[in-house]
């Protein structure tokens, strides 16, 4: 089996410690949801401050002998770090307390690793657990008895850990070789979209926000929710219909989290590359969350990273159904454009005030007039109907037809490009050059 998983919870300790002259701190609250997320049984909270991390065992000697008897009195397996560290503060840990120690990062992959469902996310989990690792492997894991799996020990890595770096090395390079073939069958995929100019919607949020929930409600997929974080790791895409649109894709993508390691951003960086590439990114937000407007701030963060900080975005409030006096709506702006909407994904409350303004954002280029075409431009009537673009045809009494047609702008300039023609060729048909018997397309 490709990642082993323990029956029951481990027993870990969690430690989180205040530092002053850190850059950014991590939430407390979240570190114990992550924790949890894994499969772990958190026994004990050890928390403090310092203003610097202490070279040697991160915490000073003071908290390590506090760790080392909550180790103890509960019999853990697992110590846990809210904070990163260096391989070398991880062997003292381990040697100090004489039991498994995890830091962030671990922790994270470890997640990533149970919720990897495509075969390249599988990949991009193996490679940054390898990576990770392999800054680690160099001491040799002979210090602790217990190497059976785990948390942060599960994944391809575990058989791995024995073996020497060369192997490890040539793993890594094999991966890579792999991950690269996925990926240029995923842009082909892309590619493909693009050309039949299918709109693409790319769900982005927070995780927990309710994502994989509101792709449910959208398509009734079936796509695995659960009350868990990052229960989405890899893209899930499907096609959607949308009225007076036409097909959409929509993707469901990998919850963001705060200061995600940047070699993770890195290694998950093309699962992401998806929602890069959205026509419109819908950004859901848990609305009934305190923490909101941070998490808000941190999704922009990763956004901006992937290049994707420039995307017309819909905010999505969702789970109002968990607000008072808060109804299903569309909020716009000046122009009347919308700008977000509040749903709840969960009872279905607002997905049609959704479904609207997703159809008036894409439809702002789409083309749907009636249009003059003379004998002469049969070739252009031809193309227009093996792009499905005709809604409805008639005929007057001169012989021009009045084709009604509905297309992206874009398609329909360049169809006219390929006929050597410009928009300004075309002759719109006025209410009174309609014939009486339009025939649907
Ligand atoms: P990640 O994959 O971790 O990024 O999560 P996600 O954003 O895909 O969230 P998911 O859909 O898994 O939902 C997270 C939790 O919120 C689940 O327990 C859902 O049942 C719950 N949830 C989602 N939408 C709503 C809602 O509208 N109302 C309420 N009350 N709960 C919701």
């Amino acid at each position: 089996m490709f990642f082993d998983r323990p029956e029951s919870g481990e027993l870990a300790v969690l430690v989180h410690l205040e530092i002053s002259q850190a850059e950014q701190s991590e939430d407390p609250r979240e570190f114990e949801e992550l924790v949890l997320s894994a499969g772990g049984d958190p026994v004990d909270f050890l928390t403090g401050s310092r203003s610097t991390p202490s070279s040697k065992y991160f915490v000073g000697t003071g908290k390590l002998e506090e760790l080392q008897a909550m180790v103890k009195q509960h019999n853990a397996e697992l110590v846990i770090f809210n904070h990163q560290l260096t391989p070398s503060q991880e062997r003292n840990i381990e040697h100090a307390l004489g039991c498994r120690v995890l830091d962030r990062t671990g922790l994270i992959l470890d997640i990533f690793a149970q919720r990897a469902r495509t075969h390249e996310g599988k990949l991009q989990v193996e490679l940054a657990q390898l990576q990770h690792m392999s800054t680690r492997l160099i001491r040799g894991w002979t210090h602790l008895e217990r190497q059976k799996g785990g948390i942060g020990m599960r994944g391809p890595g575990e058989t791995q850990l024995e073996t020497d770096r060369r192997l490890l090395r040539a793993r890594i390079k094999s991966i890579h070789k792999r991950l690269d073939r996925v990926r240029k069958q995923r842009e082909q995929g892309r590619r493909a979209r693009n050309r039949a100019e299918i709109p693409t919607l790319s769900l982005v949020g927070y995780t927990n926000a309710g994502k994989s929930t509101l792709f449910n409600a959208i398509t009734d997929a079936g796509v695995y929710a659960e009350d868990k974080l990052f229960a989405t790791l890899d893209p899930t895409m499907r096609r959607i219909g949308l009225r007076d649109v036409g097909p959409a894709i929509l993707a469901d993508t990998v919850g963001f989290i705060s200061n995600l390691p940047h070699r993770l951003v890195e290694a998950f960086r093309a699962t992401l590359e998806e929602a890069a590439s959205a026509d419109i990114l819908l950004h859901v937000v848990d609305a009934a969350d305190d923490e909101r407007a941070r998490n808000i701030e941190q999704v922009k963060l990763v956004l901006n990273e992937i290049g994707a900080g420039d995307l017309p975005v819909l905010m999505v409030h969702n789970k109002i159904d968990l607000l008072s006096n808060v109804d299903a709506r569309i909020d716009r702006d000046d122009l009347g454009k919308p700008v977000a909407v509040w749903l709840s994904a969960q009872s279905g409350a607002g997905i049609e005030q959704l479904m609207e303004a997703i159809t008036e954002l894409l439809s702002d280029n789409i083309v749907h007039q009636k249009v003059l075409l003379p004998a002469s431009m049969g070739s252009l009537r031809a193309r227009l109907y093996r792009q499905n673009a005709v809604v409805g045809e008639s005929h007057q009494s001169d012989g021009t037809c009045v084709i009604e047609i509905r297309l992206p702008e874009a398609d329909l300039h360049r169809m006219l490009s390929a006929e050597s023609l410009t928009i300004n060729d075309l002759c719109w048909a006025q209410d009174d050059d309609q014939a009486s018997s339009v025939v649907a397309g």
